[in-house]
């Protein structure tokens, strides 16, 4: 499925508008049957069965799939691990966590690896969530020592538009992230679209190159100290050019988003799945796992797009982030290595 860049990094660049016309070229793509598709979300789907407390879960359908991942909700889904079949730490580890290299125009060849949510308050508010999905999630070395590594990772940016005009520009970091005035980060070539760095193995996203020292959720500090991420000019990704496209909208006075694709083809009931997209936290019986005050080496996969508060009204942070929403009007620069 998704680019992981095992080696390198990304250099994400995200679509200005939010591109309902750019995603008429993806239509055809999307027909395709989800397996046809090696490494996308499907494949996440295909490599994994649902477990809770490492048992696999009764009366689940078979084949799962995107169109149908959502009924897994009424099997106590939210305890719902999307746990690989194969062993997951094994070397070398199986090909589907390794995801798909953007080709030199940017595009997942073969593989979904962007889901592009639109939430239009019908106000001239129109917030575009851009959710980026990756296979493996390679947590980083502290003192020598890895953290983190776990199956599946989804991230995302989200840019609010005004009347037509992007204003504020939201980069999730490890649960926490980073607010900027939209003009405040930078962009491609062609001035318009942001420039996002996804950062090594955790694919955290940040506005400039170089070392990002997040021990402090929301800050980023240049000099790392312990927890530390890399960006920098890896492969441009241009995730628009493979992605499944939804608005959401919230009855008023609700909380649970509902899912509409723009066309009969693309999938779109997998974003209700309210479960985990991969293995829970290894038990500590399981070979090379270990902690270092609460920090496992390998952790649990993450929740999807539908908890990513997609109705932030006013905000342009999630309101599950602890730390005050200040919308920064300067990026940091990352220390060069
Ligand atoms: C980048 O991630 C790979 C694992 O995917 C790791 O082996 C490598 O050390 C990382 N590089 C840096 C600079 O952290
Ligand atoms: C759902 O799963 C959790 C975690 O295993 C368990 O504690 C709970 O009893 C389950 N609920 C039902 C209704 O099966
Ligand atoms: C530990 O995890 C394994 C699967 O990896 C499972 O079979 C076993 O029951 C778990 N043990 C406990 C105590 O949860
Ligand atoms: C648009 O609607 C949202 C949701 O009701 C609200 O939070 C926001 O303040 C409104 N924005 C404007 C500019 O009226």
């Amino acid at each position: 499925m998704a680019p992981i860049l095992t080696h390198f990094v990304v250099a994400i660049l995200i679509a200005q508008a939010y591109c309902i016309p750019t995603s008429r070229k993806e239509r055809s793509e999307a027909v395709l049957p989800d397996f046809v598709n090696t490494y996308d979300l499907g494949a996440q789907i295909a490599n994994t069965q649902p477990e809770i407390d490492y048992e696999v879960v009764e009366g689940a359908p078979s084949p799962l799939t995107l169109d149908n991942l959502d009924s897994l909700n009424a099997l106590n889904g939210s305890n719902i691990y999307l746990t690989s079949i194969e062993s997951t730490t094994s070397n070398p580890q199986p090909e589907w966590l390794k995801g798909v290299v953007p080709d030199s125009t940017g595009k997942t060849n073969g593989a979904v690896s962007c889901s592009i949510v639109v939430n239009d308050y019908g106000n001239g508010t129109v917030d575009a969530f851009y959710m980026y999905f990756y296979a493996y999630n390679w947590g980083g070395k502290v003192i020598g020592l890895n953290f983190d590594d776990h199956v599946g990772d989804w991230e995302h940016t989200m840019t609010r538009f005004s009347n037509g005009e992007p204003q504020t520009i939201w980069y999730s970091q490890h649960g926490a992230g980073e607010a900027f005035e939209f003009s405040a980060v930078p962009t491609y070539a062609d001035g318009v679209r942001p420039i996002v760095y996804s950062a090594n193995g955790s694919h955290a996203n940040y506005a400039t190159s170089g070392t990002h020292d997040h021990t402090i959720p929301g800050l980023d500090l240049p000099v790392g100290v312990a927890l530390v991420d890399y960006t920098d000019d890896g492969y441009m990704w241009d995730p628009t050019l493979s992605a499944y496209y939804a608005s959401v909208s919230f009855a008023s006075g609700t909380t649970t988003p509902v899912f509409a694709a723009y066309d009969s083809t693309t999938p779109v009931n997998w974003l209700n799945f309210v479960g985990k997209w991969g293995d829970e936290q290894y038990n500590s019986s399981y070979p090379g796992q270990y902690d270092v005050f609460g920090q496992y080496r390998y952790s649990g996969g993450p929740t999807g797009p539908e908890a990513k508060d997609l109705n932030r009204g006013e905000g342009t942070c999630p309101s599950g982030d602890s730390a005050p929403c200040i919308v920064l009007p300067a990026v940091t620069a990352g220390e060069r290595m």
